[in-house]
């Protein structure tokens, strides 16, 4: 079963080929984050028309890498949403396309399943069930997942996404878009302790988050003062490990309350170096094991999307020309 992957939910446009038995054949992205910068932040009719000029080519060179033809092809996946309803069209109309035109099923993907099924891509791969952690520029939540396409909401954020909450204190420290990993760099110079900022949440039970504050508390930190280089990089410190510490803990709840021996993280802000190196940490303490993606895995790709789509083309679950996109999808909602 060999199956191309197209991700074209934000600002990267992404495509790949997975085989079930060959593993990951090849993998080829484009960034249009230079295209945005001046703009600080996706500007999405931008977003939609570079993924219509890079799409072809791109779909081209994957197949050359993955030495395959379209004959030897056996469906199409693309991430139908959620995401910016434009950038995800551009895909699902371009999967669509080739389906009929090469005669094979397109399967549409729910975003957050190719993240959450991305270190499966990794050579130790974790077993169904698992607890999952998915922190992404759009999303941070807690998933119960009982095997593909059973996914149950632990808990989620009430307000920002933990990579939002990173992109918008990067801004404040004046680092470019998309901030989450110039300020995880910048903080590798900072000290901890000399800003301590508030751990949101933890204070009551349950296992949903909020970031929101944490940013104003980052603008009371800096308070709009031109502060030296490394009072700046005591600030990104304090902020991070803020978010990991209250990441690791809610982490740990989780895995009390469900039972669960094996934890996966996913998304943009899983390729935080400390966020990994204390979730190592809290996994040992429990007896259980964390599973990651390579740090590419974690951001947006195409890997992920050719990888659910074979995980279900496999399970005979067939698309539908109607499928289309949403720019809103509930994850706990997709099913089988
Ligand atoms: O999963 P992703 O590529 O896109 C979405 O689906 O949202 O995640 C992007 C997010 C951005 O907010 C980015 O700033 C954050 O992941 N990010 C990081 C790091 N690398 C990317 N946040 C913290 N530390 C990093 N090293
Ligand atoms: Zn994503």
């Amino acid at each position: 079963m060999r199956v191309l992957g197209i991700e074209s939910s934000c600002d990267e446009t992404a495509v790949a080929v997975y085989d079930d038995i060959g593993g990951l054949l090849s993998h080829r992205l484009y960034s249009q984050v230079a295209m945005h910068q001046p703009y600080g932040g996706v500007v999405p009719e931008l977003a939609s028309r570079d993924h219509v000029r890079r799409l072809l080519p791109l779909v081209r060179e994957a197949l050359a890498d993955a030495q395959s033809t379209p004959e030897s092809i056996d469906g199409l996946a693309y991430t139908a949403g959620p995401g910016l309803i434009g950038a995800l069209l551009v895909g699902a109309g371009f999967a669509t396309a080739l389906s009929v035109a090469w005669d094979k099923p397109a399967l549409g993907i729910h975003h957050l399943e190719g993240h959450l099924l991305a270190p499966l891509l990794e050579p130790n791969p974790p077993a169904f069930p698992f607890l999952a952690l998915l922190v992404s520029g759009g999303h941070t939540q807690l998933v119960d997942v009982a095997a593909l396409g059973e996914y149950r909401i632990l808990g989620e954020t009430l307000d920002d996404a933990a990579g939002e909450a990173f992109d918008k204190t990067a801004k404040l420290l004046g680092l470019p878009y998309p901030g989450g990993a110039a300020l995880a760099a910048l903080a590798e110079n900072g000290r901890s302790g000399q800003f301590v900022f508030p751990r949101p949440m933890l204070d009551r039970p349950g296992l949903d988050f909020s970031f929101s504050g944490l940013k104003t508390a980052a603008l009371v930190a800096l308070r709009g003062r031109d502060l030296p280089p490394s009072v700046r990089a005591d600030v990104a410190r304090g902020f991070e490990d803020a978010v990991v510490e209250t990441l690791a803990e809610k982490c740990r709840r989780a895995l009390g309350v469900t039972g669960h021996r094996r934890l996966v993280i996913a998304g943009g802000v899983g390729a935080n170096r400390r966020l990994r190196a204390r979730l190592t940490t809290v996994v040992c303490d429990l007896n259980a094991e964390v599973f990651f993606p390579r740090p590419e895995f974690c951001t947006d790709n195409g890997a992920m999307i050719a990888l659910a789509g074979c995980m279900r083309l496999g399970k005979g679950m067939c698309g539908s020309l109607n499928m289309g996109a949403r720019a809103n999808w509930e994850l706990g909602a997709i099913g089988v």
